[in-house]
């Protein structure tokens, strides 16, 4: 069985991160995200191919995943020569199949049992399998309308307030049957959500709702990919590097240089190669990514740094995402849910 993977997306609601860094491949800690979705794919014994539906900085990705070996499966890559949307890259990517085929978000965090969904799918040999997930705002999801039976009644796509009838929502995962891909025109721009499941929909097709209640997330907003990160560190959701993680859940790489003066607070996360000074206090709830440098008397929570950034002395971070190589200056406070981009300099005493 293949599963196709939606990671073509542009990540614009993750911008400035997502300008250099493809929101597929945005870190997790220290792992690309991509990583935590393959991990889930891979449990499911049937599963033998992943493919990469992408067309935004595609080669960065194949760079980093390659054919697959290292993560005991197969990945192959289908980049779009333009962006397609979420069905037009589907029919693209999955032309040729024949058997049933899962399709996933590739912004997506959730620790569903796909095995139970392909079940489910065989058992009510379903043309369609979505998953669904309750949460308490629809309106920035595609809302499901399902029957007693758990079929799918109505979808609509980013409803307005006054169309919430429900809090369930599409988490972006299904199993399609491929005979059902002639309805995507070829070579266009088409939306999975608004023309195609209203279409199977339209013409009675067997469409199956699969309700998630467990954890789910989409990482596609600031807010929630330091929710995820979060989550991880707190438990709510199992999964590397904290995964059964107890205690002062304080992870330092060993090339981590922490001055004895300075303090660490849990749950926190210090890459390779990472430097904290004397009075400087880390936590609770920071990552520090690697080589980054967090200057005497600096506070650093709530917040996520990439790769080689520094923190001047005195100065503070707090709810907050600092992009690769940036300066913050010494006394400077970011705060509030600002986002830095890579590279971004903050002068000496800067409020943002
Ligand atoms: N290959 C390809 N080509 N992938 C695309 C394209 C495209 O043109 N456009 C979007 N994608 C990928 C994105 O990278 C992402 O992984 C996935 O498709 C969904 O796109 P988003 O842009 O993240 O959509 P959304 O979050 O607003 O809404 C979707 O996900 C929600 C759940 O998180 C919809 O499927 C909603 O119905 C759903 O509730
Ligand atoms: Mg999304």
């Amino acid at each position: 069985m293949k599963a196709i993977l939606l990671a073509g997306g542009r990540g614009t609601r993750l911008r400035p991160l997502t300008l250099h860094t493809p929101k597929p491949i945005v870190p997790i800690f220290d792992r690309p995200f991509l990583d935590y979705q393959i991990e889930l794919l891979r449990r499911v014994p049937e599963i033998d191919e992943v493919i990469l539906s992408l067309n935004y900085q595609p080669r960065r990705i194949e760079e980093m995943f390659g054919d697959g070996a290292g993560r005991g499966l197969s990945i192959r890559y289908v980049v779009e020569p333009v962006p397609l949307g979420t069905g037009g890259a589907v029919k693209y990517a999955g032309d040729r199949l024949t058997d049933s085929v899962v399709v996933f978000n590739g912004d997506v965090l959730t620790a569903i049992d796909l095995d139970a969904v392909i079940r489910l799918h065989r058992e009510r040999r379903a043309t369609a399998t979505i998953v669904l997930t309750p949460v308490p705002d629809p309106t920035a999801y595609g809302l499901v309308e399902t029957d007693d039976l758990a079929n799918v009644r109505r979808f609509i796509e980013k409803p307005d307030p006054s169309e919430i009838t429900t809090n369930l929502i599409n988490a972006g995962i299904y199993v399609l049957e491929p005979e059902t891909f002639d309805r995507i025109p070829r070579d266009v721009s088409w939306s999975i959500e608004r023309s195609y499941f209203p279409s199977l929909v339209e013409d009675g097709s067997t469409f199956v709702a699969y309700v998630y209640d467990g954890y789910w997330i989409d990482i596609g907003t600031p807010e929630k990919y330091l929710q995820v990160h979060r989550d991880i560190m707190d438990g709510r959701f199992e999964a590397a590097p904290f995964k059964g993680l107890t205690g002062d859940r304080i992870l330092a790489a060993s090339t981590a240089r922490v001055d004895p003066a300075a303090r660490l607070e849990g749950p926190c996360f210090l890459d390779e190669g990472v430097t904290v000074k004397a009075g400087a206090h880390v936590g609770p709830h920071a990552i520090v990514g690697r080589q980054g440098r967090i200057d005497e008397g600096a506070r650093v929570s709530a917040s996520i740094l990439w790769p080689n950034a520094r923190v001047g002395a005195e100065a503070t971070v707090q709810d907050a995402i600092v992009g690769r190589s940036c300066h913050v200056g010494r006394s400077a406070i970011v705060t509030g849910g600002a986002v830095l981009g890579d590279r971004s300099t903050l002068t000496d005493f800067s409020r943002l």
